[in-house]
């Protein structure tokens, strides 16, 4: 089967993934309004491309916190990678390090800190973090981010609860036995009720500043009223997401949310975007709305589930080619000529 683009990867990840890890990679809250709202909202905008440019030479390099990456695509945080391949995060930590982009991993990896990191020596990875109700298990989590060279703390802010996933709870998903969310072994008897702590408020940023001079991103912002309070906490950068839409139901779309944020910032802290990026023009029209980068997350999951590293490494090499063929098209030769402009605001 040829793979052309990232359907390609998905309708193999449905039909070779066993039925209750597809379900959980595809889930979305409730009626999965917002999962699907994602996508459908790309589907609405419009270019205003330039002709005659000079597209021969093209550069799609950009910089993450003063860090380059080779284009301006990362890997978002998901968790129980060893569903989709048996090596897990040690797969996707190669590939991120092989396009030389970023690669956030999350809390609820099944591989350790330490597994990723020796996985891919020197590559620019980010720690996700959700705050656990025993705090010292987040502290040392972060510490230990940080001593093992990950570059950035993403804080995730939109997961007080778990949403309500229907297929999830209909096939009573769990990890099998021999997976385990290798960060927090030992964790959970410490705290059995609810292991994630739903009392988080802006002033934990401070606590998180206390314990790691490690850059912030804060993930899950959606309004421009949190996007003033992340700047006014001492962040350094803000992704827009509704994690996939497997939160709350009816949140907007990120791409319709961006504008409002990227307003809100005026440039005083970098934004980033994650949710229904499909293709390259996703990304374009990302970039003209203002984001610094994009992330993707069950495309990552897709690349693991079809080959592992190799996998991933097709799904960011086909994302870059679209890139770069869009940018072109539109006439942009580089990162630095994306802008507002390229976009049919009016219809937005
Ligand atoms: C996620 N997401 C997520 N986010 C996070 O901060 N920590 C996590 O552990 C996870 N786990 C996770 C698992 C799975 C299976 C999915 C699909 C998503 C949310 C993720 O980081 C990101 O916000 C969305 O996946 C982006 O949307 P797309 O690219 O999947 O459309």
């Amino acid at each position: 089967m040829a793979m052309v683009c990232l359907s390609d990867f998905e309708a193999y990840a449905k039909k070779y993934l066993p039925k209750i890890a597809w379900d959980f990679f595809a889930a979305g809250a409730d009626d999965c309004t917002t999962r699907d709202e994602n996508i459908l909202a790309y589907k609405r905008i419009r270019f205003r491309p330039r002709m005659l440019r000079d597209v021969s030479m093209m550069d799609i390099r950009t910089k993450l916190l003063g860090t380059e990456i080779s284009f301006p695509v990362g890997i978002a945080p998901t968790g129980f990678h060893q569903l989709a391949w048996p090596d897990g995060e040690k797969s996707t930590a190669r590939a991120a390090k092989a396009m030389n982009t970023c690669y956030i991993a999350s809390t609820y990896s099944t591989c350790t800190l330490e597994e990723i990191s020796a996985a891919a020596p020197g590559g620019l990875r980010w720690f996700q973090l959700y705050i656990h109700c025993n705090r010292v298990v987040s502290q040392q989590l972060v510490q230990q981010a940080e001593a093992l060279g990950f570059q950035g703390l993403v804080l995730t802010a939109d997961l007080p609860y778990t949403g309500k996933r229907r297929d999830d709870v209909r096939n009573g998903f769990r990890l099998p036995p021999h997976m385990k969310l290798k960060n927090l072994e030992g964790a959970f008897e410490v705290c059995k009720m609810n292991v994630l702590d739903p009392s988080v408020t802006w002033n934990d940023i401070y606590w998180l500043r206390s314990l790691t001079d490690l850059p912030i991103i804060i993930k899950g912002i959606l309004t421009k009223e949190d996007a003033e309070l992340a700047v006014r906490h001492g962040v350094q950068g803000i992704i827009v997401s509704n994690h996939g839409g497997r939160q709350l139901d009816g949140a907007p779309a990120t791409i319709d949310a961006l504008v409002e944020v990227v307003e809100a910032v005026q440039g005083r802290v970098e934004v980033y975007l994650d949710g229904g990026i499909r293709k390259g023009s996703d990304i374009l029209k990302a970039l003209a709305l203002g984001a610094k980068c994009v992330f993707i997350g069950r495309p990552a999951l897709w690349g693991l589930a079809y080959k592992g590293e190799e996998g991933l490494q097709d799904v960011l090499r086909i994302l870059q080619d679209e890139f770069r063929l869009s940018m072109a098209l539109a006439g942009c030769a580089s990162v630095s000529e994306i802008g507002r402009h390229l976009v049919q605001f009016s219809k937005l």
